[in-house]
């Protein structure tokens, strides 16, 4: 197969756009791709701060090194989640991988805040991966806000996207469907958040990754069954390779007639938010969900004589 942009040999096919690149073809395609997302749903510009949240993971440095590569602000911020040995070496994944391309790196320690994520394990009775990834959202929101940042961008790509769109419209969320898109603009206590890699595949940042030489952490989550939503992306690699290009239709269709309607459905059952008493996070509760997990964790620790 013969490359579609410079004849020279392709080393990836891409049926969804009808064509095959070279390396230097691909890395283009990928640039080309996440400037179209950038413009398009008005992401960030150069004079602003982005904060990158980086997993270690293919699809997170792989935005940071194409952010940084398009002149933009970025800094890095890794959440260390305590797990043993798997955070050690996701951590020094992505510290290695800033340090060799002079980028500025933000380490969070979830330990050092006093709730390591083994705990969360042991001791919480609620699934641990939807914890965590509470307890990440708001430290990737509340450190962007105390740092001034002007955005949080992070990797998801579109299979991540798709996958979570249709579990979504399985339970017909409407709160999640009016709420979900690549951009979501800064309200009262909470930053803009952006998702730069949403017009690509995970098989497109896998080999954008590959093709820089970025070493990644690829080891599962030892706490997870499996990637999120893993039933679901397989599902939408069988009707990929059926009918190419619909992931990313099922997709912008959404984003373009979909999410309108949902958000007017959505509107009648707005909550009204307040700071949280206890740490200042917008909630509708008082005291919100990440305080009460904390505070319940650190009570059965107390309860199990380990505090
Ligand atoms: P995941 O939900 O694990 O697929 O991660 C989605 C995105 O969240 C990644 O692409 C990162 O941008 C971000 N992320 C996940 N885990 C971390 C972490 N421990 N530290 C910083 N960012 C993370
Ligand atoms: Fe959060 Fe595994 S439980 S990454
Ligand atoms: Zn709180």
């Amino acid at each position: 197969m013969k490359c579609s942009r410079c004849k020279a040999t392709a080393c990836v096919s891409l049926p969804s756009h009808h064509s095959g690149f070279c390396p230097d073809c691909f890395k283009l395609f990928f640039t080309r791709q996440v400037e179209t997302a950038v413009r398009r749903e008005k992401m960030f510009t150069r004079d602003e701060r982005i904060l990158v949240a980086l997993s270690g993971g293919k699809d997170s440095l792989a935005l940071m090194l194409e952010l940084s590569s398009q002149g933009y602000d970025v800094t890095g911020l890794h959440i260390d989640l305590g797990i043993p040995d798997s955070s050690e070496k996701a951590r020094a994944k992505v510290e290695a991988f800033c340090a060799s391309r002079g980028l500025r790196l933000e380490v969070f320690e979830m330990a050092k805040w006093g709730l390591p994520i083994p705990d969360v394990k042991r001791f919480s009775t609620r699934p641990v991966c939807a914890v965590c990834g509470k307890l990440k959202r708001h430290h990737f929101n509340r450190i962007a806000l105390a740092g001034g940042y002007d955005a949080l961008a992070t990797g998801h790509n579109l299979d991540d996207e798709v996958a979570r769109l249709f579990a979504n419209t399985l339970r017909w969320d409407v709160g999640y469907l009016s709420d979900q898109g690549p951009a979501l603009p800064a309200r009262e206590g909470f930053v803009r958040k952006v998702k730069p890699l949403f017009r690509l595949s995970e098989f497109e940042t896998a080999n954008y990754a590959f093709l820089q030489g970025i070493e990644i952490h690829s080891d599962p989550c030892p706490y997870a069954s499996g990637a999120s939503f893993t039933g679901h992306k397989e599902l939408w690699g069988e009707l990929e390779h059926r009918s190419p290009g619909q992931k990313f239709q099922f997709y912008q269709g959404f984003l373009q007639r979909g999410r309108r309607a949902f958000a007017a459905l959505d509107k009648a059952e707005g909550d009204v938010l307040a700071p949280c008493t206890a740490c200042g996070s917008p909630t509708n509760a008082g005291v919100c969900s990440i305080c009460r997990i904390r505070e319940s964790i650190r009570e059965k620790k107390l309860e199990a004589g380990e505090a």
